[in-house]
């Protein structure tokens, strides 16, 4: 994985950058706009035009936020004005190829794409980018290419950190005062966010691991050899079945689990169920219902708050830039080197939540925070 990260959530120190955006023609023009405070050089995009087609390309529906971006992209860019191009690539990677092309055919003006995996969509990004239009790279990087002006997402390599320190205090707070006995999942590594999320926690569990706090118990620490192909429940249950009746058959306490997303976390919570093993520590992200409702009542310790309203809001913010001929904003011009190109990113702030501040996190959002009343 070609991605570099600096540890440190720079973007919150750096005010907000634009990116030049807008040439005047459509079509391939000579125009170039440059890259604004970013010190680095980026196509931008064009003025699109008023009621542009705009081309959504999703992954998979592997976890609620996407679904729910569906409907948040369907309704926003409509009331914007444009006419919004939304697909899932349900059935893999040539679909959402297909689709993307698609897309241009239909003079999108603009593509956003979630990419499935992100190394596999350099020639459809290209072709957008020849036929005039603006590439956003949405959640999910898209990497070794250069057609992609800008990438829009939650701060993964945070999204890490918080999981790792969640899990150390979850430790703390419900198993005593350790050595502790834990197992790490990792997401897709097709998904270039699944490495970030991953080498985020391991930075504050490492440290951890070597000063023999934690210690692993199936031995498996590597992202190759924890990774869940697919973001796949089946895949993450059928890997942990076997960590269980491998190494925690006899009286081995298993304290807890580092899981990269509520969908997975569950899936690993059915799996030591099943062994007929305590309920242990185990992280989470993306604020699903069930997972929301297992946190209130005490099971799973933590989830992440990526509020998927903010995410597609600055998307679709910045098409509104893109429309009156301005630039893309963005804050961070260090962290998301795609492997040719570092790419101009916006990164929100996710928030880790507990059953201790949940109510507190998901007071302003009308699904969630019932789910924490009484
Ligand atoms: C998203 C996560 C999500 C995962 C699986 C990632 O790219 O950032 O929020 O859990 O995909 O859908």
């Amino acid at each position: 994985m070609s991605k570099t990260f600096k540890g440190v959530a720079v973007f919150a120190a750096a005010s907000a950058m634009v990116l030049a955006g807008c040439s005047t023609d459509r079509g391939g023009s000579d125009e170039e706009s440059t890259a604004g405070a970013t010190g680095g050089s980026s196509d931008g995009g064009v003025c699109i035009e008023e009621g542009a087609a705009i081309g959504v390309a999703l992954p998979q529906k592997t976890s609620e936020n996407w679904v729910l971006a569906e409907e948040l992209f369907n309704d926003g860019l409509t009331e914007a004005g444009f006419t919004p191009i939304v697909q899932f690539g349900n059935s893999g990677v040539t679909e959402q190829q297909n689709q993307i092309s698609a897309m241009i055919e239909q003079d999108a003006q603009v593509i956003v794409v979630g990419a499935i995996d992100g190394s596999q969509l350099g020639s459809q990004l290209e072709a957008a980018k020849d036929s005039g239009a603006s590439v956003i790279a949405y959640d999910r990087l898209v990497l070794n290419t250069e057609a992609v002006d800008a990438y829009i997402a939650f701060d993964n390599f945070r999204v890490g950190e918080l999981q790792g320190e969640a899990l150390l205090q979850g430790l703390a707070e419900r198993k005593g005062d350790g050595p502790y006995t834990i197992e790490l999942i990792a997401g897709s590594p097709d998904d270039a966010n699944a490495t970030p999320f991953f080498e985020g926690a391991m930075s504050i569990l490492q440290p951890k691991i070597d000063d023999g706090t934690l210690t692993v118990g199936s031995g498996q620490t590597t992202f190759e050899q924890v990774a869940t192909a697919g973001w796949q429940a089946q895949n993450a249950q059928t890997r942990m079945d076997t960590i269980m009746s491998g190494t925690y058959s006899g009286d081995t306490e298993l304290h807890g689990i580092l899981s990269p997303n509520d969908t997975l976390a569950r899936a690993a919570l059915t799996s030591v169920d099943q062994a007929g093993k305590d309920v242990p520590v185990i992280t989470g992200q993306d604020s699903e219902v069930e997972s929301v409702k297992s946190i209130v009542e005490g099971v799973q310790y933590s989830t992440i708050y990526k509020d998927t309203r903010e995410l597609v809001a600055q998307t679709i913010a910045s098409i509104e830039e893109l429309a009156a001929c301005g630039e893309i904003p963005v804050n961070d011009t260090e962290q998301y080197d795609n492997g040719v190109k570092v790419v101009p990113a916006y990164l929100l702030d996710p928030k880790i939540v507990t059953q201790e501040n949940a109510a507190e996190v998901y007071a302003n959002d009308a699904t969630l925070g019932p789910l924490t009343e009484g």
